[in-house]
């Protein structure tokens, strides 16, 4: 677990300002926060780059995001990360929402220009660089089931898989409100796209595999060994691509672990971290993200444990 800052002293900057060298300009808000590995991934591009500035992090309850950004942008910070629970009440948060935001339905990257806060979305786009990096291969050639379709996370999955017309798109949720709600909304965006909604049951999820090319687990489960399991036993085939967006210290998910045992590729959370993360960098400071100073800075905060 790292060191944060408390809402309080973000509030308080003057009192803890001098604690940073170089100066702290970006930041990830979240709450929980003290896991976030976004650190040990941004301060190494931001050397790598010669920037004089320090990624911190800063625990920030719900109801102070608003709050938190215009703190940040009156300390001359350039640019800030929101992860759980904050994706949704950030939208709101924003002077400028780009449109790929508007429509993912989250933001997850602030960027202070001007004293203005701009609301970027970068999960949908770094999973697209996570399936071209780990796969070779286009969501847009690819069938897609994407498990916790109810989510922030299966929600700007399925979004962006839709926008990127993959010619079949399979959602599956436990709560079958949410699942519906986000069909109806895909289901309009590309004319190359067939949307179908699967009840949250293994029969329901083993019949659909044969006209599937890529398995995304949206959901929390596989953080903890005890989790259900996603799958029935013996229906990933070798063929299959699986993306897990959990991301577990020191171990593989149970669905990683399936799809070795099948013979299957897959890419995991972390993968998908160091993308949303690269093109987070790429909206602060513009060029392309020092990519291998990150994937490096955050295989070494994986392997030591921090
Ligand atoms: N690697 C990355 O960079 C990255 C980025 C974003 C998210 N993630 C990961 O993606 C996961 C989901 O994040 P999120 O922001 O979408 O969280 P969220 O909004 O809280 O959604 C959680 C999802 O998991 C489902 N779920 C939870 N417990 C379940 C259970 N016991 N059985 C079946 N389904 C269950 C929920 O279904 P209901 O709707 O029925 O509750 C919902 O679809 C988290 O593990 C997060 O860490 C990773």
């Amino acid at each position: 677990m790292g060191d944060f800052l408390s809402f309080d002293e973000l509030m308080n900057w003057d009192a803890v300002a001098g604690r940073f060298t170089p100066p702290a300009r970006l930041a990830v808000i979240g709450d929980p926060i003290a896991h976030s590995r976004s650190p040990q991934m941004h301060n190494p591009a931001l050397r790598a780059r010669g920037i004089d500035a320090q990624y911190i992090r800063v625990q920030v309850p719900v109801g102070q995001v608003s709050q938190a950004f215009r703190q940040f942008a009156r300390r001359g910070f350039l640019g800030v990360n929101i992860t759980i629970p904050h994706k949704f009440e950030a939208l709101d948060a924003v002077d400028v929402l780009d449109p790929l935001a508007r429509q993912l339905g989250a933001v997850n990257t602030l960027a202070i220009r001007d004293g203005r806060l701009h609301g970027h979305n970068s999960d949908g786009p770094g999973f697209l660089r996570s399936v071209r990096e780990a796969f070779g291969m286009e969501v847009k050639d690819l069938r897609v089931l994407v498990l916790g379709a109810g989510g922030g996370a299966g929600r700007a999955v399925a979004v962006q898989c839709a926008l990127e017309g993959c010619p079949r798109l399979v959602l599956a949720n436990r709560t079958v409100s949410k699942a519906e709600a986000l069909a109806a909304e895909v289901a309009g965006l590309s004319p190359q796209t067939t949307v179908v909604l699967i009840p949250w049951q293994d029969a329901a999820v083993a019949a659909e595999l044969s006209e599937i090319d890529l398995i995304v687990n949206a959901t929390s489960l596989g953080m903890k060994d005890e989790d259900a399991r996603l799958l029935p036993a013996g229906v990933l085939e070798g063929r299959h691509l699986v993306f897990d967006m959990v991301y577990r210290a020191g171990g593989t998910t149970p669905l990683l672990a399936d799809a070795k045992a099948a013979g299957a590729r897959s890419v995991d959370g972390l993968t998908l971290l160091l993308h949303q993360g690269a093109i987070s960098f790429e909206h602060w400071f513009g060029g392309r993200a020092p990519i291998e100073e990150m994937r490096q800075g955050l295989h070494n905060a994986v392997k030591s444990g921090q």
